[in-house]
């Protein structure tokens, strides 16, 4: 409960709102304001980014998650917040205020730090008069101690009106060590009729509409337990700003400086709901979200952002939607880049100085080459930039980095598939698409026909939504498909799909 404020609150408050550079009558109304008529939490919380001394805890004030303003008024709100060693709060180490402004969506992040490395902590926000929620969190490692295990759960694609998050539910009661989610959070598109449930009528094209986005789907009890259960690493997708964007083009096309305003809204709505640094604090349509975070000796996970700096798409003249043929000159130009010239360096460095044993790679969709029977590829992946994914592949080879994996979504399909430089060729990788949370998913014959074309392609399946969970330990990296048994079903139960194994230093994967 929030008492009258203190004068050392007074103090941090009056240093919190000159951070936020709010006006003299805004404090006025901040310092009034004790309490919320309505409960403030209705987004959730989370935590993320963890380091050996530290984790990120945020929350977004949110009354009416359906509405525009969130339920909001302009005036900032002072929010509280706790963690401790202990699930009944008793044992806290540290504690403070922030305030949570109208110009940030009312969202906090506070980066803790002097925490202990490798332990699991408590946490909560406190505000108007509310308590939030309690979400577990943790630590990672020391970057030198030596670690026998890493638990680690992910998916993506979470479109609302598509299916409920059975998924999310069951990944919280596995409490992993780490969630990574590898995009598709959001869908921006208007509502539709198909769905088993709705979404906002409008389609998301500026902040306002954004924001809604976010506190519609983050009121899902599911989705909020999943936070609740584990610190998150995340990155985005197409569809947290538009359908199959790259840089600054859009699908329909859009003028390339109307499209980057959508685009500096959306990097902006995705800041204030996720759990991340002030690094990836946006500056317009430019938002560095790339970033490895390391777990001792054992891991190292790099996730890259294939969105923001791509070249453009190529042979869009001669695509049928997305898929263009495979002859298509640009597509294999070694001038054009997936990640743009800064992050493919960015990612040679880190495959070059890990000293991890296992090295996993974070992205979007699926890494593996797929040339359709008709000579057609996609051009929105890796596909259409070949020489990146060859110039990723090389880096592996030529730094003998220590067991690549990659993981990867946006496909809505679950496929594990060994990478090498041709099909068919000695793995010098393997990856593993952990399906869809809830988005539809390819038919069983597009599935069954590409695992018929591609040799590498060892599963597939289209038709289950779900999560993958990845084991390691310094022997062996096993990674599970999870499944729900039918995500139209509240709570529907998860059962196994397929289990895989790389064994450490044999790149090449088996079924387990
Ligand atoms: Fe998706």
């Amino acid at each position: 409960m929030v008492g009258a404020p203190s004068r050392r609150l007074l103090l941090a408050q009056a240093a919190a709102l000159a951070g936020a550079a709010l006006t003299p009558a805004a404090w006025t109304s901040a310092l009034a304001q004790t309490r919320l008529a309505a409960y403030p939490f209705r987004a959730g919380i989370a935590s993320g980014e963890p380091l050996s001394d530290g984790v990120v805890l945020w929350t977004r004030l949110v009354t009416d998650p359906k509405a525009m303003d969130a339920g909001m008024t302009r005036a900032p709100v002072q929010v509280r917040w706790e963690i401790a060693e202990d699930e009944g709060l008793k044992r806290t180490v540290a504690r403070g205020e922030r305030m949570a402004v109208a110009e940030a969506g009312h969202s906090v992040h506070v980066e803790v730090g002097g925490l202990r490395p490798d332990r699991e902590y408590w946490y909560r926000f406190t505000a108007g008069g509310h308590a939030s929620p309690l979400g577990r969190t943790r630590t990672a490692p020391r970057p030198d101690a030596d670690v026998s295990k890493l638990r680690l759960a992910y998916g993506s694609c979470q479109k609302y009106e598509s299916g409920f998050y059975a998924a999310h539910r069951a990944l919280a009661a596995e409490r992993p060590d780490l969630v990574l989610f590898l995009g598709d959070y959001i869908y921006e598109k208007a509502a539709s009729d198909a769905g088993v449930r709705r979404h906002p009528e409008v389609a998301c094209l500026d902040l306002a509409s954004y924001r809604q986005r976010y506190a519609w789907y983050k009121a899902d009890a599911d989705l909020q337990a999943a936070h609740a259960a584990a610190p998150w690493m995340v990155m985005w997708d197409d569809h947290e700003v538009s359908n199959d964007y790259g840089n600054d083009q859009d699908r329909s096309p859009t003028p390339p400086a109307e499209f980057l305003k959508r685009r500096a809204a959306a990097y902006q709505a995705y800041y204030e709901n996720m759990p991340l640094r002030r690094l990836a604090k946006p500056v317009g349509p430019q938002m560095q979200l790339y970033r490895a975070l390391r777990w001792g000796r054992l891991a190292r996970l790099a996730v890259v952002d294939d969105r923001q700096y791509r070249d453009r798409r190529t042979c869009d003249e001669l695509s049928r939607g997305k898929m263009i043929p495979a002859a298509c000159p640009a597509r294999t130009d070694p001038d054009r880049s997936l990640l743009g010239a800064g992050q493919e360096a960015w990612l040679q460095r880190e495959l070059r100085q890990t000293g991890a044993r296992w090295n996993l790679l974070g992205q979007q969709t699926l890494m593996a080459e797929v040339i359709a029977p008709d000579g057609r590829v996609s051009n929105d992946g890796w596909d259409g930039y070949a020489q990146t994914r060859r110039r990723v592949l090389e880096g592996w080879r030529d730094a003998k980095t220590s067991n690549p994996v990659v993981l990867g979504g946006d496909v809505h399909t679950f496929f594990a598939a060994d990478l090498a430089f041709e099909p068919g060729g000695k793995p010098v990788a393997s990856e593993f698409v952990g399906g869809s949370i809830a988005s539809l998913g390819r038919s069983k014959e597009i599935v069954q026909g590409m695992l018929a074309i591609q040799p590498d392609l060892k599963f597939g399946d289209g038709d289950t939504r779900g999560y993958g969970v990845v084991e390691i330990t310094p022997k062996a990296c096993e990674v599970t498909f999870r499944g729900v048994e039918n995500a139209l079903v509240q709570g529907s139960p998860v059962r196994d799909l397929a289990k895989f194994v790389v064994e450490d230093g044999e790149a090449g994967m088996k079924r387990a």
